[in-house]
């Protein structure tokens, strides 16, 4: 494991998914211009439950902070219930007090997607880059829709998404066919955020949370890529962790 990556494993789903939680509202606490990057999935949904009631119950405000998306399906237009636009909308955007003017989703939809991409990467700049980037990981060790073998100095732009990654995400779709295509931000976009929290859940995963933690460092593992990162942590719960052997006690790196 590098020095710097830091990996916590918690018991199970929901103590993940409050653990993510707590340091996204620690973020905002501290920067409430915080500039966030943010990950849509399954995985995801627990955290983003917590931050909603957080903002009902407790006031927390995301008002002042901006949101950039990691990816996007191409082809489907914003209201497709597949999309990311409507996961965003009704798990986070939609419920929360964020500006829209500050939230940013890839466009799927785009006349001209490579300069849509361009045009993305210039706003990550133009925020002032990524505060927080917060992941989840597939099943083959993708982050965003960064495919195996996706270049490590990648930015925002059109992927072909695997074969395996259409499979497990087809149940999202009338008739059981995911797109072909989808908008990522790179994998150099991912690694310029200042700090990088990447949140796995369920032994699926454990696969591909060993080869990132423990194996080479290597384009065919492209969460492996976060170990040259200086500020990344995993939080992972018992099934994902369960590749990791001895090398990992509860709640801290051995
Ligand atoms: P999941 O997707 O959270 O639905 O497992 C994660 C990913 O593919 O990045």
């Amino acid at each position: 494991m590098s020095a710097s990556l830091r990996a916590r494993v918690l018991p199970d789903y929901g103590a993940m998914s409050a653990a993510a939680a707590d340091l996204v509202t620690a973020k905002l606490r501290e920067r409430p211009h915080a500039v966030f990057m943010v990950p849509t999935g399954t995985t995801p949904l627990g955290m983003y439950r917590r931050l909603v009631a957080r903002h009902e119950e407790d006031g927390l405000s995301f008002a002042l902070a901006t949101f950039f998306n990691l990816d996007e399906y191409m082809g489907l237009p914003p209201d497709h219930p597949a999309s990311y636009h409507v996961y965003m909308r009704e798990n986070f955007y939609g419920r929360v007090d964020v500006d829209p003017g500050k939230v940013h989703v890839p466009d799927g939809f785009a006349p001209d997607p490579e300069a849509d991409c361009g045009r993305y990467e210039k706003e990550i700049r133009a925020a002032g880059g990524v505060d927080l980037c917060v992941l989840g990981i597939g099943r083959n060790g993708h982050v965003g829709f960064n495919e195996p073998g996706a270049s490590f100095g990648s930015r925002t732009r059109v992927v072909r998404l695997a074969e395996s990654t259409r499979r497990v995400n087809a149940a999202d779709f009338e008739g059981g066919r995911a797109p072909e295509r989808a908008i990522s931000v790179g994998m150099r976009t991912i690694s310029d955020s200042r700090e990088v929290l990447l949140l796995a859940s369920g032994a699926n995963k454990a696969g591909a949370v060993a080869a990132a933690v423990g194996g080479g460092v290597s384009e065919e593992v492209p969460a492996s890529a976060l170990r040259h990162h200086p500020n990344v942590s995993f939080l992972l719960d018992r099934g994902a962790a369960s590749g990791l052997g001895g090398s990992m006690t509860e709640g801290r790196p051995a």
